[in-house]
């Protein structure tokens, strides 16, 4: 009987649980023991393994957050510590690892199948920044709650005259700002990718409310681009609405998975087991087409963003 190990690691994402779920029962249908590793690589480096049954993971889908804890461990990227992490899996007799997690996840996933184990990486992430899937788990249950909050948002804004301007996570990747700017009718989107340019944005909300006579305006952007609270200043003070500036920030991490993530989970988890079960190693899985694929890590990881170009060309044409 084959010992597989499974760890949640980086930013939570709804869905992680579903995932854990599956690669539980999954693993223990095909024949294996599955440990939990809590807390990420940390977990590992530091032997916090936990060998567990079907129905420890019983309920856990409908949870957001990851029932194994998760961390970031920035010294995974030194030998001496993946060192110590195989030697960790190597005492417990684990021979195989399912991670999930985003790109530094990934690259740690990368630097242990070097040393020898046969990893598996599942995307989870809500930035969607992994480009080797079209979707990541935890990305439909953040763009829900996103746009949830986003139409909240516009009822007030609409009764006050006001540009709400939204700060919504991503880390690099835009696909958050763009699929909810899209889904909220927001009328300016902006991402790493638009760029960021504050004398146009300032012409175009005056734009919307003298010519269009808009009596509102949505502004989505991404994080790390500017300071939102600054920037609703400077929109009350030269442009005729009045600006307020919200940041979702850890709201959009947390609460139950949607169907999609919970299915998507699923789906990736089970094929992680299998491909351990053929002897696949140094692998992600994916959806592509809504297909479930399997690439190896290196080039998921040397893969380009996706630049969603038509997405604002749509955007252009609907604002
Ligand atoms: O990677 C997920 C993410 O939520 C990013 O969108 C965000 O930039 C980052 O994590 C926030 O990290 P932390 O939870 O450590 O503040």
């Amino acid at each position: 009987m084959g010992k597989i190990g499974v760890l949640t690691s980086g930013g939570d994402a709804p869905g992680m649980n579903a995932a854990i779920r599956a690669i539980v029962r999954s693993g223990i249908s095909r024949g294996y023991e599955v440990y939990g590793i809590r807390d990420g690589y940390y977990g590992l480096v530091n032997k916090n393994f936990t060998l567990l049954s079907q129905s420890d993971v019983s309920d856990i889908m409908v949870r957001g957050g990851t029932f194994l804890g998760s961390a970031r461990l920035p010294e995974f990227k030194e030998d001496k510590v993946v060192e110590q992490a195989v030697s960790n899996l190597k005492e417990y007799g684990i021979d195989s690892l399912v991670v999930i997690g985003g790109d530094g996840t990934y690259r740690g996933a990368q630097a242990l199948y070097e040393k020898g184990i046969n990893c598996i990486a599942i995307p989870g992430t809500i930035d969607n920044d992994i480009f080797s899937t079209d979707f990541s788990i935890g990305f439909d249950t953040a763009l829900e709650t996103i746009v949830e909050n986003v139409d909240r948002l516009r009822d007030t804004s609409s009764s006050h005259n006001r540009c709400s301007v939204v700060e919504v996570m991503g880390n690099k990747c835009g696909d958050l700002a763009i699929f909810s700017g899209l889904t909220c009718g927001a009328e300016v989107i902006i991402t790493k990718e638009t760029g960021f340019d504050e004398e146009q944005l300032l012409k175009q909300l005056t734009y919307f409310s003298e010519v269009r006579k808009k009596n509102h305006a949505i502004v989505v952007i991404s994080e790390k681009i500017t300071d939102v609270a600054l920037l609703a200043k400077l929109i009350s003070l030269e442009t005729p609405f009045s600006g307020r500036d919200t940041v979702l920030g850890h709201i959009q991490r947390g609460g139950s998975p949607s169907p999609n993530d919970r299915l998507l989970a699923t789906r990736l988890g089970d094929k992680a087991v299998e491909n351990i079960m053929n002897g696949i190693g140094g692998c992600c899985v994916g959806i592509v087409n809504n297909e479930i694929v399997t690439i190896p890590i290196e080039t998921a990881l040397a893969m380009p963003i996706r630049k969603r170009q038509e997405y604002f060309d749509l955007h252009k044409r609907l604002v």
